[in-house]
């Protein structure tokens, strides 16, 4: 299984030294062999762990330049950073990047050798234009997106679930992740609203290799809670 957690912009480096620092020796002390990937903001970027990965939630495709506000492959090299969340749904509808920039993003990182968690899912109103509306729109967030590149993991994380504490029905999830499957071996994660009463359950889901979690993760117990859940689906 694959456990994320995505802080987005939550927590200090401080905070996040002190999360860090529960998870990694909860992870030892367990013996936990899921990965487990863990987005912090970049302000506490460092070299925090050595038994959870470290990503980013964003970079800009380059490796370095004139580029204000942003930071780039440099940068990252600098905290042996390899790991990247792209195509968030808040950085899709929030921040307003196209899928052309956004498969420039995964393009580039790819060719980096990155681990790209890539991200789709459907607003409410595609939700409710039916099923074949759904796989259509998700279907347009893979243009320009190699399914075959040997690092990939995508997240289905429908809009409308993300930050709300409303999540697809469990057959729902299945049959989207059925389709996806359909389309690539990469590790298939559901996100969105995740959290410690639901995630095994999700997790067992046929075709569910892990979860992304946002809010429910910024609790350093309930996020080893949640690894819990996924190393009882090992054995
Ligand atoms: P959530 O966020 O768990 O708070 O719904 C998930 C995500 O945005 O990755």
């Amino acid at each position: 299984m694959i456990v994320c957690a995505n802080f987005k912009a939550n927590k200090t480096r401080q905070e996040t030294q002190a999360y860090m620092a529960v998870v990694e020796s909860f992870v030892s002390a367990n013996d936990i062999s899921d990965t487990i990937i863990v987005f912090p903001p970049y302000t506490a970027l460092e070299h925090l762990s050595r038994n959870v990965l470290i990503g980013v939630q964003n970079a800009y495709p380059v490796r370095n330049g004139a580029y204000t506000g942003e930071i780039a492959l440099e940068q990252l090299e600098e905290f042996d950073i390899k790991t990247i969340l792209i195509g968030h749904s808040e950085r899709r509808h929030i921040i307003g990047e196209t899928q052309e920039q956004i498969a420039a993003k995964f393009r580039f990182f790819a060719e980096q050798g990155f681990v790209i968690v890539y991200c789709v899912g459907e607003p409410l109103a595609i939700r409710e234009a039916g099923h074949d509306a759904l796989m259509d729109y998700i279907d347009k967030q893979f243009d320009g997106i190699d399914l075959n590149y040997s690092d990939l993991i995508i997240a289905y994380e429908p809009v409308w679930a993300i930050g709300t504490g409303l999540t697809p029905s469990n057959s729902d999830i299945e049959q989207v992740h059925r389709e996806l499957r359909s389309k690539t071996a990469a590790p298939l994660l559901y996100g969105g609203s995740v959290k410690t009463d639901n995630a095994g359950e999700i997790m067992a889901l046929e075709n569910v290799d892990g979860v992304l979690v946002g809010s429910a993760a910024l609790s350093a117990n309930d996020f080893c809670e949640m690894i819990v859940q996924a190393s009882e689906l090992n054995g």
